[in-house]
């Protein structure tokens, strides 16, 4: 294969130059310029426990927030204002730096908001997966971010104790859109089962309140396939109760609840269906080993049928 973006995965014209096209270096780093990676991997065990504390990252993968120097030359470990969020190779799961990465690609493919992110290279030659924050402002502010533990005044280490309705609720209750926001709430949900995401808490879903107030669905963040790492995984939060196969009839159920037109959800629902070729190209292109590459595929095409009857089951209605 040709030399692969970083973020895009597209082929890159010339090889050997850099691992990003410009644009894409620009949409992830905010300049073309790509840094250095200054992260001492021997050391990032004990800067990630430094950083308990400090931050507001709450999970339990191995994270670390990092930021540019003023020159932009140099991305490294930030403990405050911290502009990045990067996640190295797990020592548990294989491959997750490429899952989150491909993953993040298909949600942008299927039409889902999502954090700027990509691969970078670290001195080691292995690839991490980096995120640009989303509730930092260029002036230096923090924007406000709540999760749904948080809105539903639940401690952190519940953040499995909740379902898909109970986000409805809490999406009626405090965005200022409703209906927007529970649209984007419904994609997250369908996204989430399609790509086989058991870890889809109620700390990965968020509202974000904008420069101008309002309180909007945060985009997209740590979404992954982990089917490919947990055998047979199933939704965190379940959909009328169910955590594994969601039938069509269940998601027009869960759609309703959350206010969402027959025509709506339709749409919704038929975006999704319409991912999945460019999907499965970005599987096949993403830097997931083979035998994972293969089942991410499989799953993809599997869930697709459900997901186009419950469109077309929408349709009808
Ligand atoms: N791009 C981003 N912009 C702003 N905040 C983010 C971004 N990505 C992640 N976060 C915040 O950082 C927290 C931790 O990040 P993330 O969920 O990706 O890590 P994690 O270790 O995989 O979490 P867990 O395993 O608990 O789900 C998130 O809950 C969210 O609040
Ligand atoms: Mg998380
Ligand atoms: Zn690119």
């Amino acid at each position: 294969m040709t030399a692969r973006c970083l973020v895009c995965l597209a082929d890159l014209r010339s090889e050997g130059e850099s691992e990003y096209h410009p644009r894409c270096a620009r949409a992830l780093f905010g300049s073309t310029r790509v840094p250095t990676i200054d992260l001492e991997l021997a050391r990032l065990h004990t800067v990630a426990q430094a950083m308990v504390g400090h931050t507001s990252l709450s999970g339990v993968q191995r994270k670390v927030s990092m930021g540019l120097t003023a020159d932009r030359a140099t991305l490294r470990v930030a403990m405050e204002k911290g502009h990045f969020i990067l996640k190295p190779q797990a020592q548990v799961f294989p491959s997750l730096p490429e899952n989150e990465h491909v993953t993040m690609r298909i949600a942008a493919v299927a039409g889902l908001q999502v954090a700027p992110s990509g691969l970078v290279r670290l001195h080691d030659g292995s690839l991490a997966y980096l995120t640009r924050r989303f509730d930092r402002t260029s002036a230096g502010g923090k924007l406000l971010q709540e999760d749904f533990c948080q809105l539903g005044q639940l401690a952190p280490k519940q953040k499995y104790e909740g379902s898909s309705e109970l986000c409805a609720r809490l999406v009626r209750r405090y965005a200022s859109e409703p209906l927007v926001a529970a649209l984007s709430l419904f994609r997250q949900t369908v996204f989430a089962w399609w790509t086989g995401n058991g870890d889809m808490h109620l700390k990965n879903l968020s509202l974000l309140r904008g420069a101008d107030g309002l309180q909007r669905f945060s985009p997209a963040y740590d979404l992954l396939c982990t089917d490919l790492v947990v055998e047979d995984d199933q939704l965190a939060l379940p959909v009328g109760g169910n955590r594994r196969a969601v039938t069509p009839r269940q998601w027009l159920t869960f759609a309703s609840y959350c206010g969402l037109t027959p025509k709506a959800t339709a749409r919704a629902l038929g975006q999704v269906h319409a991912a999945l070729t460019p999907s499965l190209h970005l599987v096949a292109r993403s830097w997931l080993p083979d035998d994972m590459k293969t089942r991410y595929a499989r799953l993809l095409e599997v869930r697709a049928r459900t997901v186009e009857a419950a469109a077309g089951k929408a349709g009808e209605g």
